[in-house]
């Protein structure tokens, strides 16, 4: 059966929306996020059972906000000049707040020069278009903590695209005194289906394949992975 992807919803640095058919298909009913952002894997395989879980809660507050309060998105203002004028819950202006510039590794307060006449970002063609695409993730269920935190003993699709060693310091939870090896550990615990994900300049896990997007053989950074089946 042909399912519609559901398409960005937070427009987020490191994203894998644009990438996600490129990664193996998931083999368990139940998908966790470890390091959600912007899910782009879920995003595209939307049906699954999605768990996703992140240490920022101004990305859990936005997914949270999503899931549970979509019949708001409409009233959701896209006239204003800082996003702290605004009298709403915080989850909502998160969720614009990723929206006002492309590809944040933290929220935005103001619309990009470019972004304002772009119907990409926070606009109401966006408002309608994340509205339209929430109606595939209300099932879904998202949660604040560190992935060390989360319970692994059932199997699942796991995907795990942490901040890249080298380029991954930009987020408020980034690179920056992550304890790589403490996760390569914590993988080695996991059932099921696990995706690993990285790039050509990571030296914490051994990838053994390149995703094969015809952009990316141009670029400097490779994206990499490695799926493990136990
Ligand atoms: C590369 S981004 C994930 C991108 C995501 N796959 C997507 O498609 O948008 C990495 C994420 O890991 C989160 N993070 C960093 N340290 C973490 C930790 N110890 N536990 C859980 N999440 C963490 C960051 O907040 C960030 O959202």
């Amino acid at each position: 059966m042909k399912r519609d992807r559901v398409r960005r919803i937070l427009s987020y640095y490191g994203s894998k929306i644009k990438l996600a058919p490129n990664y193996p298909q998931p083999k368990f009913d139940k998908i966790v996020e470890p390091f959600a952002g912007g899910a782009g894997y879920s995003c595209f395989h939307w049906y699954k059972k999605v768990e996703l879980y992140d240490i920022s809660h101004e990305v859990i507050s936005a997914w949270d906000y999503l899931i549970k309060n979509r019949d708001q998105i409409p009233f959701l203002p896209v006239d204003f000049n800082h996003l702290d004028e605004l009298v709403i819950p915080i989850g909502a202006k998160n969720l614009i707040g990723f929206n006002l510039n492309a590809a944040s590794a933290s929220i935005c307060k103001i619309k990009s020069v470019w972004g304002r006449n772009n119907n990409s970002f926070w606009s109401r063609y966006l408002r309608k278009r994340i509205y339209e695409d929430s109606e595939k993730v209300k099932h879904w269920k998202s949660h604040c903590c560190r992935f060390d935190e989360i319970k692994t003993d059932e199997p699942a699709t796991w995907f795990i695209d942490p901040p890249y060693q080298k380029n991954g310091f930009c987020y408020k939870f980034g690179s920056v005194g992550f304890d790589y090896n403490k996760l390569r550990s914590w993988i080695e615990n996991l059932k099921g289906q696990i995706i690993v994900c990285g790039n050509n300049y990571d030296t914490w896990f051994e990838f053994d394949n390149e995703i094969g997007s015809k952009n990316q053989k141009k670029q400097d950074n490779i994206e990499m992975f490695s799926e493990i089946i136990k």
